[in-house]
């Protein structure tokens, strides 16, 4: 049937048989190759190339695949295990509130149709955070050997789902494309952490949980919530109700520079119930993620003790800081009633907070008023103590029993190294990484945030006239993400303690919610990457120019970040 496509006169001339047939099956080859190529242009072609999957952080390993998965309202969620539930119900959550679609649950693998997975392994995984996602036109397959791993692949999930209406049809109800591959996912660094200064600047317990929403985006496992400071005491406790009574306001704020010396005029004030803390907490702990408390002490310790100047050395009285910098009044150490006070406070923060470290502050305590005080000289003697940095470690130290007595680990500032290092603590390393790496020699746990490139209240562009107002340094998107936290120097042995990295964003520059964004959006992201992905992953202008498409997630959250970015090739 096929002969007409041949010229008719290469039989007429009678040939043999033999090339009839030869001529037979090329044509037949050529009606093949023409029939496929029309069922090719038929079938729907993805367009799946690398830049269909702006993840951020970019995980471990990925395979690419050309095809798609459409997700629509039949598609189904298959669950053996019910203890998924709260993450499956977060995926829900996302596809209802973006696309109106809800997913029905069920517990039988179907023979056809179209499912999303979710599975334990019982293999042992690569790091309690690990996960797998197989997607294919018709499953998407979930496994994790714990939940907070099964949750990361959902938050990777979502970031491959469009974020903009045009990609997502609207026949028969929404129809969601996720580009499919496969992937393989790890942490570099278990701890992986982001700060806010809420005792500056006050932020309602909406926009806290908006900002650990970015932190659970960006795989993030711990938020350091800085709660007590000399500008205002932020959390309520039972016990000492003046703390929020009186330390938790200020008659007004500097504005601009300390050099202009001018004040607003307008009383400040907030703080947490306990109850806003419960729910942040379990908020934060829905997307897996520690709330970790700042209560600090010796030092920024100015709220507190104009409240109950009685714990400080003079006795008072004192008022809650309007300005910036390092103040001198500082909790006595050489009197008990000052530890009995700190322990009732920790007590009732320990019971709100269920993660196993409790931040004690420990930077920046000036030691004038200790070097005149009677109580403290008498307890240097009483305790041999050669001056008062050991008097600060002789605190650090006192604390820490108390702490570790609940089942409880404190972790501090690297000032904590200054007079010895409690026996159990952990350092946060932010004045240069030197800190960290003493510590980490000493088989102390670390969690590393050099000021530079870690805090993201610094400038990010060299235009500072065009910035608005932030503390001096240059902390640049590359900078971050090119940041690698285990300091030089350290043998195999000692790396081990450094548990990872943190972003800080302390607010004395920072009034409201927005300028939070733009401080830390996209550095948080850069960091993100800097400790979840492997070094040879990693690459700044992949980054870069995944986060430009990433940018369309952060328009339609209406987050307010920086957008220097945009204007890189
Ligand atoms: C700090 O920045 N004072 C820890
Ligand atoms: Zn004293």
């Amino acid at each position: 049937m096929l002969l007409h496509l041949l010229p008719n006169n290469l039989f007429d001339r009678g040939k043999t048989s033999f090339i009839r047939s030869i001529c037979k099956l090329v044509c037949m080859q050529k009606v093949a190759l023409l029939f496929i190529s029309v069922f090719i242009s038929i079938i729907p072609y993805s367009q799946n190339t690398p830049s269909t999957f702006p993840l951020i952080p970019f995980p471990k390993e990925i395979k690419f695949s050309k095809e798609t998965f459409s997700l629509t309202a039949k598609t189904k969620i298959i669950l053996f295990d019910t203890s998924l539930r709260q993450e499956v119900g977060f995926l829900n959550n996302h596809l209802k509130s973006n696309y109106n679609i809800q997913l029905a649950i069920s517990t039988v693998l179907p023979k056809s149709g179209h499912f999303i997975l979710f599975k334990h392994t019982t293999s042992k995984p690569e790091s309690e955070e690990s996960y797998n996602l197989k997607m294919n036109p018709t499953s998407i397959q979930i496994t994790a050997a714990n939940n907070t791993g099964i949750f990361y692949a959902i938050e990777t999930l979502i970031q491959l789902m469009p974020t903009e209406k045009k990609d997502i049809k609207k026949t028969f109800g929404s129809e969601v494309q996720i580009p499919c591959a496969d992937i393989s996912d790890s942490p570099q660094y278990q701890w992986r952490s982001m700060h806010l200064d809420c005792s500056r600047h006050f932020f309602s317990k909406e926009e806290v949980k908006k900002y650990i929403d970015y932190l659970a985006m960006y795989k993030f496992n711990v938020f350091h919530w800085h709660l007590t400071d000399d500008q205002g005491w932020r959390i309520e406790i039972k016990k000492y109700p003046l703390l929020t009574a009186i330390g938790s306001k200020r008659k007004e704020t500097l504005i601009g520079r300390p050099k202009e010396n001018k004040y607003d005029g307008i009383t400040y004030n907030g703080f947490y119930t306990k109850n806003d803390i419960k729910e942040v907490v379990d908020y934060a702990a829905k997307r897996h993620i520690t709330v970790l408390p700042e209560i600090e002490m010796p030092g920024h310790s100015t709220a507190a003790l104009s409240a109950y100047p009685q714990y400080s050395c003079t006795g008072g009285p004192f008022e809650t800081a309007t300005n910036w910098g390092i103040k001198k009044e500082v909790y006595c150490a050489g009197n008990d009633s000052t530890f009995l006070f700190i322990q009732n406070v920790l007590t009732e923060v320990m019971d709100l907070f269920p993660g196993k470290y409790i931040h004690i502050g420990g930077d920046e305590c000036p030691k004038d008023r200790w070097k005149t005080c009677r109580k403290c000289q008498q307890r240097m003697l009483a305790e041999k103590l050669a001056g008062e940095n050991e008097l600060q470690s002789y605190f650090i130290k006192r604390i820490e029993k108390f702490v570790n007595a609940r089942g409880k680990q404190i972790i501090g500032w690297d000032e904590i190294l200054e007079g010895g290092l409690a026996p159990n603590a952990a350092v946060m390393s932010w004045r240069g990484t030197e800190g960290g790496a003493t510590a980490a020699k000493q088989h102390h746990y670390v969690v590393m945030t050099p000021g530079k490139p870690c805090y993201f209240d610094h400038y990010q562009s060299k235009e500072i006239d065009k910035e608005p107002i932030a503390i001096g340094g240059y902390n640049p998107l590359d900078s971050v993400y090119t940041y690698n936290p285990s300091p030089k120097g350290l043998n195999e042995e000692e790396a081990k303690f450094i548990l990872g990295a943190q972003g800080c964003v302390w607010t004395e520059y920072i009034p409201d919610f927005s300028k939070v964004e733009y401080m830390s959006m996209p550095r948080m992201a850069a960091l993100s990457e800097a400790i979840w992905t492997p070094a040879d992953k990693r690459n700044y202008s992949d980054f870069i120019n995944r986060l430009k498409l990433h940018a369309k997630t952060l328009d339609k959250l209406n987050i307010n970040y920086a957008r220097h970015f945009l204007n890189r090739e």
